[in-house]
Order: structure tokens, then C-alpha cells, then sequence
């Protein structure tokens, strides 16, 4: 079982990778939306609920999960599935297949979305919005859904795709230096730029006079509507989405530790990094300032849905300010840098299933990948459908899937057998009677993992997923 692929140069690279792919347009378009329109301040309540019983325990399977596949030189699920099941069961590798899907729904509308934020960044940086907004909030609307329709040209060509493949070579360049110089080095540059221009945002918000008004709207809690099973769910999904479960992601990046490399406290604090760019950035900047600022109710917020309150609203409320173009500059870089780190999150499994399970080289994974995605995006041209179906029943499915495999398979299975029979490294410390699910998480941890929160993982978590 040796270990030939490549690993992450340092911990704070692993962390802030998972954090990278988890902060996103979920966390500073999404989560307002759903925390507003379902209960305001009390939404933290189903919120945390699902974070700590559902989010905590199901990234934990999936590092583990994915430094299992690791260790047999694997990624992606459909070969770490047969390996699971010691290669008795041919069934396994198709199961295991579900997990691919995800990633290819999800990355065939993504790359879009990315490519118009990084064109209203440049829009705002040139002033072009400026111009826009001071002819109306009308006027905001009309340039996007020109923009979106491809009516914007620039010599015949829309300027949508040209900013496309501008973002899909960019993507394409970061992953082809693989994951230490190109996964983790972008990360480290991006991430705490993106924290930064966020708290800008924080703070220009919080001292605007007034914002109290927009504060009280957003978080006003009211608890009537926790007796409504759509809050709990709402809750649940944001909880599943933000942290980029169910989506091969983690399973993949997680393939890369090495074995005695912290799992538990990694997967905490890259947890914890997205709650808060989540509740602090996402909680302060949109739906107050829209309310503020635009006088929107939350149900016109509601019904401009993420994307015309990202495209619209946003730059309008921004524009009217003071260096109006430097905040609309300062939120559409922020949305880039969210964007890109968790594009290439969900790039990378398909390239590891290449790599790993094809044997294909970097470069030709690299160019299937691309020509896979770059025909798939421009074939596919619907976002709500894709987002539906991979974005949300998909990953619950998937995660689902991992979780129960987790308690009943490697759960069950005593860990010095699964040494003994290869299925875990020699170097693996195994303590007497412990089972292959928790020698793996406890493999290397810094914090190991608290017996009393077994029974989390090994039931409620399986359990509150499949209800
Ligand atoms: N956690 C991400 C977010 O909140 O935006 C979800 C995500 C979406 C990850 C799309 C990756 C991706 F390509």
C-alpha cells in the first residue's frame, strides 16, 4: 500500500483549502436569503442544531472517508467503495459512482456564475457600474440580464463567453500544477484576501448611519416559525451546502493527507472558518444593506433570490455610497476569490478519478477534464435545473450514502483485522478493540476524538440524514 501521491505542504494548506471550497456564493448570497426568509434570528437555532449534529459529524466521515481512499492511492468513491468492501462486492464501484455526480451537475453551471462575477469586477473597477447605477436601480437590471443573455458584445462576440473561457483557463491553470503548488498555493493567496475585503465590507456596513433598522429586519428572531418542518429543513440543506458536503470534495482533498497528519481539529477549524465568513460576513452586508439602502422588503429579497441581489442590489446599494465603485470593486473580488477556490474544489475529484483510477497522467486528466467541462457548461446553459439536482438532492443522497457506510461498514470492523489484511497501513496506530472507522479518524489527530460523540456520528448523524 504505498503511498505515491501527492500531499498537502502544510496543515494551514489542507484547512484552508476545505475552507476555501466551503466559503462561497452559499455563505454571502444564500445563507441571507434562507436566514431571513425562514424564522430571521431564530433561524440560528435549527442552524446550529443541523451544524453541530449533521455538518461536524458528516465532514468527519468524510475526511476520514477520504484519507481511506488515500491510503489505497485512490480519491474519489467508486474505487475507495470496492476497496471498503474488501473487492467482494461488485456492486461497490457503481455505488461509488453516485459520488462522481455531484461534482459534474454542480461544475457544469459554476464555471458560468464565476465568470459573470469576475466581469462585474472589472466592470466596477472600470466604473462601468457607476455609470450604470446612476441611472437607476432599472437600469441595474436591465445590464445584467443583458449581460446574462449574451446581448452584450464586443465585436460580434458576447462578452459573457469571452469572460467564460477567461475564467475556465484560469480554473484549468491553477489545477494543472496540482495540488501542493496549485491547489494549496492559490488558497493560501486567495483565502485571506477574501477574509479581509469581507471585514471591509463588515465594517463599512456597521458604521453606516441607520443600519440598526437593516440589522433589526435581517435578525429579528421570530420563533413561531420553528414549528414549521420547511425552517428545519431550509436549515439543513444551508448546513449541507455551505460546507460542501455530499459533494466529493472533501473525500477527495482529504485522500491527500498523509497517514499521521491531523484530521479531527482540521476539520474543525475549516468548519469553523465558514461559519463565521457565513454568520458574520453573509448575516451583515446583503439583506441589511438591501433593506437599508434599496428599501426592499424581505420578501422582494426573497424573491430577487441570490443572484439578482448579488448582481443587482448589491452594486446598486454599493454605488450609492461614498468611493461607491471601490465597494462594488471590493464585494466582486471577494465573490471571485469565493469562486474560484471552490470551483477548482469540485474540478479536482474529476481529475483524481483520472489520475487515480484511470491512470491517466496529469496532463491528460487535466485535458479530459477540461474538455468534459468546457462542452458540458456550454451544452448544459441551464443553472436552476442543474443547482436542483445536483446542488441539493444529489449531495443529501451522497452524504447520506457515506455515512452509512461509515457506522455500518467500517464501523463494525475491527481495525487490527483490517491492518493485518492490508486494508490499513502498517504505520496506522491501533488501539485494542478499536474499530477501522475511528483508527482512521484518530490516525495522527491532534484531538482525538471524545468518546461520548461517537454515538453522534455512528447514528444521529446517519439517522437525521436519511429522515
Ligand atoms: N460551499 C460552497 C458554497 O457555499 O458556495 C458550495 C459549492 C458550490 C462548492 C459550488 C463548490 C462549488 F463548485
Amino acid at each position: 500500500m504505498a503511498n505515491n501521491r501527492e500531499n498537502w505542504g502544510s496543515k494551514l494548506g489542507v484547512i484552508l483549502a476545505v475552507a476555501g471550497s466551503a466559503v462561497g456564493l452559499g455563505n454571502f448570497l444564500r445563507f441571507p436569503v434562507q436566514a431571513a426568509t425562514n424564522g430571521g434570528g431564530a433561524f440560528i437555532i435549527p442552524y446550529l442544531i443541523a451544524f453541530v449534529f449533521l455538518g461536524i459529524p458528516l465532514a468527519w466521515i468524510e475526511w476520514t472517508l477520504g484519507r481511506y481512499a488515500g491510503y489505497h492511492n485512490y480519491g474519489t468513491s467508486p474505487s475507495t467503495y470496492h476497496v471498503i468492501f474488501q473487492k467482494k462486492k461488485k456492486w461497490a464501484k457503481y455505488l461509488g459512482s453516485l459520488g462522481l455526480l455531484p461534482p459534474i451537475f454542480i461544475i457544469f453551471y459554476y464555471g458560468f456564475i464565476q465568470s459573470w462575477i469576475l466581469a462585474f469586477a472589472f466592470y466596477s473597477a472600470t466604473g462601468t457600474l457607476m455609470d450604470v447605477v446612476a441611472q437607476g436601480p432599472e437600469k441595474m437590471t436591465e445590464f445584467f440580464g443583458n449581460y446574462i443573455m449574451l446581448k452584450t458584445c464586443v465585436g460580434g462576440i458576447p462578452v459573457a463567453i469571452i469572460f467564460f473561457l477567461i475564467t475556465f483557463i484560469a480554473n484549468m491553470i491553477v489545477l494543472s500544477f496540482g495540488v501542493r503548488k496549485g491547489i494549496e498555493r492559490a488558497n493560501k493567496i486567495c483565502m485571506p484576501i477574501l477574509l479581509i475585503l469581507g471585514l471591509v465590507l463588515v465594517v463599512r456596513v456597521l458604521t453606516l448611519p441607520g443600519i440598526g433598522k437593516g440589522l433589526a429586519f435581517m435578525w429579528n428572531p421570530d420563533f413561531s416559525q420553528l414549528t414549521s418542518p420547511k425552517v428545519w429543513m431550509a436549515a439543513a440543506g444551508q448546513v449541507f451546502f455551505t460546507m460542501s458536503l455530499g459533494m466529493a470534495i472533501i473525500f477527495c482533498y482529504a485522500s491527500y493527507l498523509k497517514p499521521k497528519e491531523d484530521l479531527v481539529l482540521s476539520s474543525l477549524t475549516a468548519s469553523a472558518t465558514n461559519g463565521f465568513a457565513e454568520v458574520i460576513i453573509g448575516g451583515t452586508v446583503v439583506i441589511p444593506m438591501a433593506v437599508l439602502i434599496a428599501g426592499a422588503n424581505i420578501e422582494e429579497c426573497a424573491k430577487l433570490g441570490t443572484f439578482g441581489l448579488g448582481f443587482q442590489t448589491m452594486p446598486y446599494v454599493f454605488g450609492t455610497l461614498p468611493f461607491g465603485g471601490v465597494l462594488q470593486t471590493v464585494w466582486f473580488t471577494m465573490l471571485f476569490f469565493a469562486g474560484i477556490t471552490s470551483a477548482i474544489s469540485i474540478i479536482q475529484p474529476l481529475i483524481s478519478f483520472c489520475e487515480d483510477d484511470l491512470k491517466f497522467t496529469r496532463k491528460k486528466s487535466v485535458t479530459t477534464v477540461s474538455t468534459i467541462t468546457f462542452i458540458g457548461s456550454l451544452a448544459a446553459g441551464t443553472v436552476d435545473e442543474l443547482d436542483f439536482w445536483g446542488g441539493t438532492y444529489l449531495i443529501v443522497f451522497v452524504g447520506m450514502i457515506q455515512a452509512v457506510l461509515f457506522s455500518l461498514v467500517l464501523g463494525r470492523r475491527n481495525a487490527k483485522k483490517a491492518q493485518e489484511n492490508g486494508d490499513l497501513p502498517a504505520e496506522v496506530v491501533v488501539e485494542p478493540g478499536e474499530n477501522e472507522a475511528f483508527a482512521t479518524m484518530n490516525d495522527g489527530s491532534l484531538l482525538k476524538l471524545p468518546r461520548f460523540l461517537r454515538p453522534i456520528i455512528l447514528y444521529v448523524c446517519p439517522i437525521y440524514l436519511i429522515v
